[in-house]
């Protein structure tokens, strides 16, 4: 694993991500906001008003066990790949009884019951990815999850939402907001 990287997602009017959509699925919403900007580690913010930034880390995998984190690597692409000019940022904030789980009940959950990795595994390559943990850092939501995929692949992406948010995982979040993002030439 890489270490720890830092990463703020401000939203305002800067940044190469144009907000297509934002809408709350659970929970508030966040402002409305034009623009996505993505700065990581110690790089400079942006310049041009903010009008929220959302924070979270990279970190060590929890619930994935040895054969599924060989599965991922050998089928996962990096972020940033050129013909990838679509992204979605949905931050999550999962339930106190969530919280309140052990481990191995959340992993069970997770994926015995609700099949996330298996489920999400049908969509790789096509759809790129990046989970930032929010939660120990007193944010407003738990999870920050990124997203980036060619436009042909949009529709698979959103099959993809509709059978993980059909699982039981989903009754624990009580909060989710979806925004779908352009990247736009130059
Ligand atoms: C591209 C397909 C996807 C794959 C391959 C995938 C895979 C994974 C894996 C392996 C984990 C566990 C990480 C760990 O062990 O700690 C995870 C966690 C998570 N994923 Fe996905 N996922 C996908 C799509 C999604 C989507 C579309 C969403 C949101 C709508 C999502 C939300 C989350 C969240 C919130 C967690 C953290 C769960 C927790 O720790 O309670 N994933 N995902």
């Amino acid at each position: 694993m890489p270490p720890p990287l830092m990463v703020r997602f401000h939203g305002g009017e800067a940044g190469p991500w144009r907000v297509n959509s934002l809408r709350a699925l659970a929970g508030d919403p966040l402002p409305a906001v034009a623009r996505i900007a993505v700065q990581e580690g110690a790089a400079s913010p942006r310049a041009g008003a903010i009008a929220w930034t959302l924070s979270g880390s990279t970190g060590n995998l929890r619930y994935t066990e040895r054969a599924e984190a060989d599965s991922l690597a050998a089928r996962q692409q990096g972020l940033s790949r050129p013909q990838a000019r679509r992204a979605a940022l949905i931050p999550i904030r999962k339930s106190e009884p969530w919280w309140a789980l052990a481990q191995d009940e959340r992993r069970a959950i997770l994926e015995a019951e609700s099949r996330h990795i298996a489920i999400g595994m049908d969509y790789l390559p096509a759809i790129a990815r990046r989970l930032h943990h929010s939660r120990e850092l007193g944010e407003p939501f738990d999870f920050l999850t990124w997203f980036e995929y060619a436009p042909e692949h949009e529709a698979a992406f959103d099959e993809m939402l509709a059978r993980l948010r059909a699982q039981r995982e989903w009754d624990f979040v009580e909060r989710e907001v979806e925004i779908r993002l352009v990247r736009e030439a130059g």
